[in-house]
């Protein structure tokens, strides 16, 4: 095993003692049933909220044809001042389960807000969406996209169907430190290099589960078939209190703003914060 390697499989076995699948760069854990739940319904919520910016007729996102004006081309639906009471219900959730995992406490900063994500297979075929420079459903890590070098992620899928609209992650044969930074796109010559020799990582993708992954894990979209059915899910990236790297990123806020929002703080809309206590 290499150095890198190395070093990322330790930094994930510190943070995650047991796991219900285990890989060098990516650790599955089933979630507590009734946190799960809260975070299922608190995402509905939030999809109603986000379906009633544009239309009368409820929330119908996932069918990829009654879109939301608050989601971007990448299928996010942002926060906006009239989805943020849902959002913070939402993010209170998250921190609940975080907590029950043992996370939080080892987390120096974390991406506010977090991603509510929808993909159908539709968009697959958009070709539009794969022309973008980051298009997601080709392997790539998110360094390659302008992350931090030391950021991990954690994706949580929500609702739907993840045999047809999956993940695919998998682990580079090396990950040199040229390939470390942000590229123009990931059809870069690179980073194309690191992905090519990769494993696959035979995990099992479902509803219930929390995904833990290392930066440098490489994963994709994975779309199979035809149609508009899809799926939603909740994810963002963190960083740990090791302090090994540590370049500033603008997406990233300290964890003890983090894990304030939703209680004694609210997220308002864009990159806007509110400290309640202070209104
Ligand atoms: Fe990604």
């Amino acid at each position: 095993m290499s150095m890198w390697l190395d070093e990322r499989k330790a930094r994930l076995d510190k943070l995650i003692s047991k796991a219900d699948q285990e890989f060098p760069l990516l650790r599955v854990v089933h979630l507590d049933e009734f946190l799960f739940l809260n975070l299922q319904n608190s995402t509905w919520s939030y999809m109603e909220a986000s379906a009633q910016l544009g239309s009368t007729e409820g929330p119908y996102i996932l069918d990829g044809v009654n879109k939301p004006p608050n989601m971007t081309p990448g299928g996010l639906l942002a926060v906006r001042q009239e989805t943020w009471p849902e959002y913070n219900a939402l993010h209170r959730e998250m921190v609940k389960t975080l907590q029950s995992m043992g996370l939080l406490d080892k987390m120096v900063e974390a991406q506010l807000p977090l991603c509510v994500r929808v993909v159908t297979p539709k968009m697959a075929e958009d070709p539009k969406r794969l022309e973008r420079p980051y298009n997601t459903f080709v392997a790539h890590s998110d360094i390659w996209s302008g992350q931090p070098t030391d950021m991990l992620h954690i994706w949580i899928p929500i609702y739907g169907d993840f045999n047809r609209v999956g993940i695919e992650y998998s682990e580079p044969e090396y990950f040199p430190e040229d390939c470390q930074h942000k590229f123009e796109s990931y059809a870069d010559v690179m980073p194309k290099t690191v992905a090519e020799g990769a494993k696959k990582y035979d995990a099992k993708i479902d509803v219930g589960n929390a995904y833990i992954s290392d930066g440098t894990c490489l994963h994709k979209t994975v779309a199979a078939g035809r149609g508009n059915r899809g799926r939603i899910t909740l994810d963002f990236r963190f960083r740990l209190r090791d302090g090994k790297y540590s370049e500033w990123h603008p997406e990233y806020v300290d964890i003890k703003e983090w894990k304030a929002t939703g209680v004694t703080r609210a997220f308002v809309e864009g990159r806007k914060a509110i400290g309640w206590a202070d209104q």
